[in-house]
């Protein structure tokens, strides 16, 4: 049992953090980044599977490669940020459970033989994962900007390898194995240049007690 959060932490990491698309001129560093992932690992997925892979792109010449499989209203957005994270699943990651969920062999055996259980698996915690990192993100002064206005089959031929099973560079994200989930710009927003926030439903438009 933990004391709640007191009203600053809550309104950093829900009310008062948004959704960024315009960004201050101050990087993100790569201890930060590390920062962030070492935080987002903790949150539960099934099984403990942790499904997610993600690519941080940091540099001009890594956004270029993701620019033709942007939407064009997302391209200025990805470009400016400091970094854009690619939040993808890894369909093979229950071959990381001897580590993961060393108990119970059987779990791995049952991702192994199930694929429809293991793609459904590796999309719902990997999503899950992606909103770990948001509020991971949150909590270390960074702000977001979460897309899924792209194409999703371009971004895993350029960046993981689908389509080209002998690719040689592909020992961290094995080719055709992982698959991209979303994209989250990250860095510190302008909020001068943020829209009004758009309403949510009520408690009563979105929950019943039974
Ligand atoms: C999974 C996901 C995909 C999104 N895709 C896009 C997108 O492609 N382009 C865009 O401009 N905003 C995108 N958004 C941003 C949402 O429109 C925004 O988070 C929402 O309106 C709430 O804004 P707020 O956080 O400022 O209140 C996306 C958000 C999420 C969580």
């Amino acid at each position: 049992m933990n004391d709640p959060l007191d009203d600053h932490a809550l309104d950093v990491l829900f009310r008062e953090a948004r959704t960024h698309s315009y960004w201050l001129d101050r990087p993100v560093s790569d201890e930060v980044l590390r920062q962030l992932y070492d935080l987002m690992k903790f949150p539960p997925t099934s099984a403990n599977s942790s499904p997610a892979r993600i690519l941080f792109l940091r540099t001009r010449e890594a956004k270029e490669r993701l620019r033709p499989a942007l939407s064009s209203g997302n391209v200025e957005k990805v470009m400016t940020a400091p970094v854009t994270a690619i939040i993808g699943f890894d369909l093979r990651f229950y071959e990381k459970m001897t580590k993961l969920f060393p108990h119970n062999p059987r779990m791995r055996e049952l991702f192994a033989k199930t694929p429809e259980l293991m793609e459904t698996t590796a999309r719902r915690n990997s999503t899950l994962q992606g909103a770990y990192l948001i509020l991971a993100a949150r909590s270390l002064g960074l702000d977001c900007g979460p897309l899924s206005g792209f194409d999703n089959a371009k971004v895993d031929e350029e960046f993981f390898g689908a389509g080209h099973e002998q690719a040689a560079d592909q020992e961290f994200f094995p080719a055709g194995h992982v698959k991209s989930n979303f994209l989250c710009n990250l860095g510190y927003g302008d909020a001068s240049r943020l829209h009004p926030r758009l309403p949510r439903l009520t408690f009563e438009e979105a929950c019943s007690l039974l």
